[in-house]
Formats: structure tokens, C-alpha cells, sequence
């Protein structure tokens, strides 16, 4: 079968991998490969044991595979025959040297730049996937400049906007796509032909364009905006704990103005993920490296917010508990960094069970997707940690149960099951806010939820 076009991306990670799928399940038309060093993480792509979890993933994946969606370590064959190159590698945060901390480690996005340089035999367009940077184009422009023959490269800037345990819909149904590049011709007939592929299922007036820095900025905006939107709420969880408010009516108050609207005001223990703290502490690097320090420190705060929210739960757990966990049992629902998916990358579990270990208690963790990432995020603590699937069996002889993950099963669970199995008193820490806790207080348990007053019989 001949294609329309060769698609390639560089990275089948979360991002990669559910991207690409989508493209090939829309275009028919076009081959789409999605190459990775990471040999186990392709045969896992190419296995009906994906690498990762997301719902939806799988049958769009199944239903294009081996037709015109493609998993491959062949990095440079795959360079070789492609018009279009997405490059979605990781861009964590560099963890030595200048900037250590807190800059983006471009190392995989350099490696891959001179890649595409070696490899290529005829001109392409490579578009920025992962997020990098404000300027890292240029960087790239640069690099790729630097070919002897007539080969000539159109760099474009296409943030992605997905969110975990979403992404499908996300994709299918992007609120919008955005595309920056420069103006000269060959940008712009790049970035017709970047248009015309989302055309193929996106709206038209969903498919934005704007300069190729307002892109790269863009793109940590987003992600600092909507972080800050949950250390705001979470700020206050720590005001309404203090005075009786209650965190839930003030969140419905404030949400109900179509000014500020409802969507991501649910507190929580704390924001996870990949990509908030690392796309924060990058934004707030550039802001100093700019000489803006005032806004530099606004925007680091999101961050120091979340790091005392986590703390405080943990505080809490201690103060509740008698002020010693030493040889108590307790049982952390949800590892996940949020629900629906296997993620556990910066989950505030992470910083929770390590609190919790240094007093001395006994972990047992229990979620429906993430048990594997959390024995490597746990791996060579020194402590008694158990993993067991099943949230019966899990709480079973526990001292405390700390919800972590917002799953949905945990919300339908008989509570009066658990509360019998679990050692007296018994307490519930609810870090997401998603039980009844009225309901749990009259079955027994000791409840503490985040922002409003805790339900105790003491
Ligand atoms: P990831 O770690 O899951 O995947 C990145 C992949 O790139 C890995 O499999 C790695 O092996 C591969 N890789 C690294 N260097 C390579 C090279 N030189 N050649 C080939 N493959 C290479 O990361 P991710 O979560 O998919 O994130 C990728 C980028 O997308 C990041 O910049 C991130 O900030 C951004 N992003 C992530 C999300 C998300 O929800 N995870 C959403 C939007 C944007
Ligand atoms: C986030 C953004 O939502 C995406 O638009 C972006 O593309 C992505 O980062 C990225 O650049 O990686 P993600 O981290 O996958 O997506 O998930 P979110 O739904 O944003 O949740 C992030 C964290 O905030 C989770 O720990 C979640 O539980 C927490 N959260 C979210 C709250 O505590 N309260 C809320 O109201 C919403």
C-alpha cells in the first residue's frame, strides 16, 4: 500500500505513543511510525500489553496497528523515509550542573536534533512536540542548519495539551491545537501542511496559529495556570481547616461565577504528574535568567504550595494518630498520581509513603493500575511495604486508610466490611475529598478530609 505521507515520532512515551495513535486511527492515509530507543518499551507497544495505561488506548491501537501505525527502534530508517518528524522525548528537569533543579536537561532533545541532521537524505518538517523551553526552536533551527547538502528543515512548534487518564479525548476532542511558526514561506507551507493533517478531525476554528515562541510560552502558561488554580484551592483547605469552613462550598461558591467557572478546584493532598513541577520550576528558570525575579517568585510559590500541602497531610496523619506511627499499619488508597491511569511520576503518594516510613509505620499499597511503578518508586526504601490489589485485602488489619488516588472504585466500597476488619479506632484520611464522611463517622471511623473540620468520636 502506498501512503499520502510518511509520519514519524521520536519517543513512544505517553505522549508519543497515544498522539500518534490517534493520527494514524484518523488518517488512514498517512504511515505513521513511532521509533524509541527504549527497545522493551517498543515490544511492549508492539504486545497486547501496552506500556501504558489509558482508557480507550488500547482499541484505537489494536484497530491501526501493523495497517498504517508502526512501533520500531529503527530511529534512523525511520529519519530516512519521513516528510514529517513530531519529536516527543523527554525534557525532564536537569538534575546537575547550571540551572540543576530546576532548567530543562535537553540532552535527549540535542541527541535527537543532531540525529535527524546525520540521518536525513531530503528536506523535513520537525515539529516540537515535547515541551520544551522558550527558544529551544532556535536552538534546533540552529543545529539542524548545520547539513552540507541542500536539505532544508522547517521547525514548527505544537504543544501538547493532553491530560493523563484522558488522553483519548483529549485527542479526539482538543479544545484546541495550536501551531506556531515563523513567517517565512517554507514555515508557512509547513505549517499548512501541519494543519492539514489535524484538519482530517479538528474543527478548523479549533486549529490555532500564533509566533513560534507565543507557542513554546503557551505551552507552560497552560501549565502553570492550571497549577496554580489547584495550590489556590489547596491553600485554602489549610484556611478552612482552621476556621470550620468547608472547602467543597466554598469551591461550589466561587465556581458558580462564570468568570472564574468550576473545572479544577477540587482539593487535594496535592498536584502530581510529570509535568507541573518540572514546567513550573523551567518557567520560573527562564523568568530569572530574564532578570525577572518578581515574577519568577509569584510563580515558584504554586510549587512551595503544593510541597506544604503534601506536608501537611502528612502532619496530619502524625497529629491524628497520637503523634506516633510507629509499627502502625497503614494502608495508602491509590498510588497513582491521579485516577485512570498507571502514572505515578511525582504522585504525591511518593512523598507521603517516604513521610510516613521515617515514623516508623507499616505500609500497604493498594491501586488498580500503578502497583508496578510504585515498587520502583519504593524500591530500597528501608521499611515494611506490601502491595496488594485488592482494597479488602489491603485494609485488612490496618490502624488508618490515607486515600491517595481518586478512583472511582474506592467510592463504592462497603465501608462497614472494612471498618470490622481494621484495628480500633480507625481512621480515614481522605486526600482527595471523594468519600461520604458522614456515612464513614457513623460506621465508626475517625475521618479527616481535606478543608473541612475532621468527624472524630474522641
Ligand atoms: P516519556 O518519558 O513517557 O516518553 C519519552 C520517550 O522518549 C521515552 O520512551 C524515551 O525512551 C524516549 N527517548 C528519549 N530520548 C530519545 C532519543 N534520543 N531517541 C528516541 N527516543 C528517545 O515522556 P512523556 O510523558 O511522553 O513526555 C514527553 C514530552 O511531552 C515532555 O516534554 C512532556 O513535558 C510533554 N508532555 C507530556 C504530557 C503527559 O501527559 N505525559 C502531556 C503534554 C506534554
Ligand atoms: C496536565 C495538564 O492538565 C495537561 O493539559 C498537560 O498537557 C499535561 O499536564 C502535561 O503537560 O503533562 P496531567 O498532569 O496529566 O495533565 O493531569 P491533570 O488532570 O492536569 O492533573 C494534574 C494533577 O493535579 C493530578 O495530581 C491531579 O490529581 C491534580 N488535580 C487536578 C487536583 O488536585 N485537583 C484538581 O481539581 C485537578
Amino acid at each position: 500500500m502506498t501512503f499520502k505521507k510518511n509520519i514519524l515520532c521520536i519517543g513512544a512515551g505517553y505522549v508519543g505513543g497515544p498522539t500518534m495513535a490517534m493520527i494514524a486511527h484518523k488518517c488512514p492515509h498517512y504511515k505513521v511510525t513511532v521509533v524509541d530507543i527504549n527497545p522493551t518499551r517498543i515490544a511492549e507497544w508492539n504486545s497486547d500489553d501496552l506500556p501504558i495505561y489509558e482508557p480507550g488506548l488500547d482499541n484505537i491501537v489494536k484497530s491501526t496497528r501493523g495497517k498504517n501505525l508502526f512501533f520500531s527502534t529503527e530511529i534512523e530508517h525511520g529519519i530516512k523515509e519521513a516528510e514529517i518528524i513530531f519529536v516527543s522525548v523527554n525534557t525532564p528537569v536537569k538534575t546537575f550542573g547550571a540551572g540543576a533543579g530546576m532548567a530543562a536537561d535537553l540532552q535527549y532533545w540535542e541527541k535527537t536534533a543532531r540525529q535527524i541532521l546525520k540521518c536525513s537524505e531530503s528536506s523535513k518538517i520537525i515539529v516540537e512536540k515535547s515541551t520544551f523551553p522558550v527558544r529551544t526552536a532556535f536552538a534546533m533551527e540552529r543545529i539542524l542548519s548545520l547539513t552540507e547538502n541542500d536539505i532544508h528543515f522547517d521547525v514548527l512548534s505544537n504543544p501538547e495539551f493532553l491530560a493523563e487518564g484522558t488522553a483519548i479525548k483529549d485527542l479526539e476532542y482538543p479544545d484546541r491545537v495550536l501551531i506556531g511558526s515563523r513567517e517565512t514561506p517554507s514555515c508557512v507551507k509547513a505549517r499548512d501542511e501541519l494543519i492539514e493533517i489535524y484538519s482530517n478531525w479538528v474543527p478548523k476554528d479549533r486549529i490555532i496559529t500564533s509566533n513560534i515562541w507565543s507557542s513554546e510560552l503557551s505551552k507552560l502558561v497552560a501549565n502553570a495556570f492550571l497549577a496554580q488554580r489547584i495550590s489556590s484551592i489547596n491553600s485554602f483547605t489549610a484556611f478552612c481547616e482552621k476556621s470550620e469552613a468547608d472547602i467543597n462550598e466554598v469551591a461550589r461558591a466561587i465556581g458558580m461565577d462564570s468568570r472564574l467557572g468550576n473545572k479544577f478546584l477540587n482539593s487535594s493532598v496535592g498536584w502530581g504528574g510529570s509535568c507541573f513541577k518540572k514546567d513550573i520550576l523551567n518557567l520560573v528558570y527562564l523568568c530569572r535568567h530574564y532578570g525577572l525575579d518578581e515574577v519568577a517568585n509569584y510563580w515558584e510559590a504554586v510549587v512551595s504550595i503544593n510541597e506544604y500541602q503534601k506536608e501537611r497531610f502528612a502532619l496530619t496523619i502524625l497529629s491524628a494518630m497520637f503523634n506516633t506511627l510507629a509499627g502502625k499499619k497503614i494502608c495508602l488508597f491509590g498510588f497513582a498520581f491521579k485516577a485512570n491511569t498507571g502514572d505515578t511520576r511525582e504522585s504525591p503518594a511518593i512523598f507521603i509513603a517516604k513521610k510516613l516510613i521515617e515514623e516508623k509505620a507499616e505500609l500497604v499499597i493498594t491501586d488498580p493500575r500503578a502497583l508496578n511503578n510504585a515498587k520502583i518508586d519504593l524500591n530500597g526504601i528501608d521499611g515494611k511495604i506490601s502491595y496488594i490489589e485488592d482494597p479488602y485485602e489491603a485494609s485488612d488489619g490496618c490502624d488508618a486508610i490515607a486515600v491517595m488516588t481518586e478512583w472511582e472504585i474506592y467510592k463504592n466500597l462497603d465501608f462497614e466490611k472494612i471498618y470490622q476488619s481494621m484495628v480500633k479506632p480507625a481512621f480515614i484520611f481522605d486526600g482527595r475529598n471523594i468519600l461520604n464522611h458522614k456515612r464513614l463517622f457513623d460506621i465508626g471511623f475517625n475521618v479527616f478530609p481535606i478543608g473541612k473540620p475532621p468527624l472524630t468520636h474522641f
